[in-house]
């Protein structure tokens, strides 16, 4: 187990400091808030931005600029992030200053798809097959070690299935070489899943581990479309999940959330596909089905507060709103079926580009099924636009 990360209980009235200003540092100020913690982001859109919009306080700047997170860090108690792409000199500046409890290293290891498979593979957790590939000779001898089918991907800056082909040939392979390349990638095996899970487990500074329930994924194109929470899976896998996923968080020193994407098996066992330390979308359920949702319990975690109950009181179907679609649910809230609890969270973003996660929509209710057909009859479970 790694050492706990150093940190004192941040009272209320500190100030915590995201990196990024996406949705999901705009939901932990809306999490946050109500804790007495002020927030201040930092990002290239600045107040425009999702999280710009509502903290108290914003730096507008790339990532990357080190004099703008100082600038950031000299107005804050804490500070976290919110996405993965944060440079890496910003990070370990705010880590060696004692503000960031979270540490560089799962950061660093989890952005890179290689380096994150072999630490899995090397704390002893099941992974798909894989190897690095940076050329023709290198994808020929992965292909050799990994099989047929497969899946070629970028070591880094992938997201919502970006950066990934799946290749059924060696000729495939070689075009998705020439497509992604040149540049260094990893091959995987193809794994014939018969569901996607996922868990969101905590970890704060004082070692203490909670895991939410296990939610039931369905991407489309490689991009999060709807997660069933909790999973329809027999109670003893959704155990091993819990237990594979609080077993990660201890190992690999996790501090905050982490979401942990799974694949089950049509044998019952679980292939971990990879792990983001920050909120998931996956974990959005827990806005409106558990006690305490996954950006409080981040903060709690990070703060040194107790951490939340995860548990569930209802079951919850999460959809996304995918560019137009979020819109056009503004103009449908009025024609929800009468007793369907529909819960609306919405990111503020300008820009429906085709794909972008614009919000997403939480239905509350023990009737899964129906909520499935509900989603299906207006377009949100199947082919994204
Ligand atoms: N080895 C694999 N075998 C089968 N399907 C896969 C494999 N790798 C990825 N996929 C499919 O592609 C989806 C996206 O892959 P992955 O999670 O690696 O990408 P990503 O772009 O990082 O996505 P995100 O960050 O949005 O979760 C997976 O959820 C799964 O549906
Ligand atoms: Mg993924």
């Amino acid at each position: 187990m790694s050492s706990l990360a150093p940190g004192r209980i941040l009272r209320p009235g500190a100030t915590i400091g995201i990196l990024g200003g996406g949705q999901l540092g705009r939901m932990m100020v809306l999490a946050g808030i109500p804790m007495g913690f002020e927030f201040a982001c930092l990002d290239p859109g600045g107040v425009a931005s999702p999280c710009g919009q509502v903290a108290g306080h914003t730096v507008k700047a790339p990532f990357d600029d080190l004099d703008a997170a100082a600038e950031l860090a000299s107005s804050c108690d804490r500070i976290t992030y919110e996405f993965e792409n944060v440079s890496p000199d910003v990070v370990s500046r705010l880590v060696d200053g004692g503000l960031m409890p979270q540490g560089a290293e799962l950061l660093a290891t989890s952005r890179h798809r290689l380096r994150e498979k072999q630490a899995l593979q090397n704390a002893g957790f099941p992974v798909a097959p894989f190897a690095r590939v940076v050329d023709e000779e290198s994808l020929n001898a992965a292909i050799e070690q990994v099989g047929l089918p497969a899946v070629l991907k970028t070591a880094t800056g992938g997201y919502d299935g970006k950066g990934q082909a799946v290749v059924h040939t060696e000729a495939e392979a070689l075009q998705a070489l020439e497509d992604l390349g040149p540049r260094e990638l990893v091959l995987e095996g193809f794994i014939p899943f018969e569901k996607e899970l996922s868990v969101v487990v905590a970890r704060s500074i004082h070692g203490d581990v909670e895991a939410f329930p296990v939610a039931e994924n369905e991407h489309v194109d490689g991009i999060l479309r709807v997660s069933i929470a909790p999973a329809r899976i027999p109670s003893s896998v959704a155990v091993t999940t819990v237990r594979t996923a609080e077993r990660l968080a201890e190992a690999l020193g996790v501090v905050g959330v982490v979401g942990v994407e799974f694949f089950l098996l049509p044998d019952g066992s679980i292939v971990i596909n990879e792990i983001a330390p920050r909120p998931h979308n996956s974990g959005h359920y827990t806005m409106d089905g558990c006690t305490t949702d996954q950006f409080e319990q981040h903060l709690r975690a990070i703060c040194g507060w107790p951490l939340g109950n995860p548990g569930m009181h209802t079951p919850v179907v999460m959809a996304n709103l995918l560019g137009e679609e979020a819109r056009r649910w503004g103009d449908e809230i009025d024609k929800i079926p009468a007793g369907l609890e529909v819960k609306t969270h919405l990111y503020g973003k300008a820009e429906a580009r085709p794909g972008r996660k614009m919000g997403h929509i939480n239905i509350v209710t023990e009737y899964v099924d129906q909520a499935l057909e509900f989603l299906g009859d207006r377009g949100l479970r199947g082919a994204q636009r």
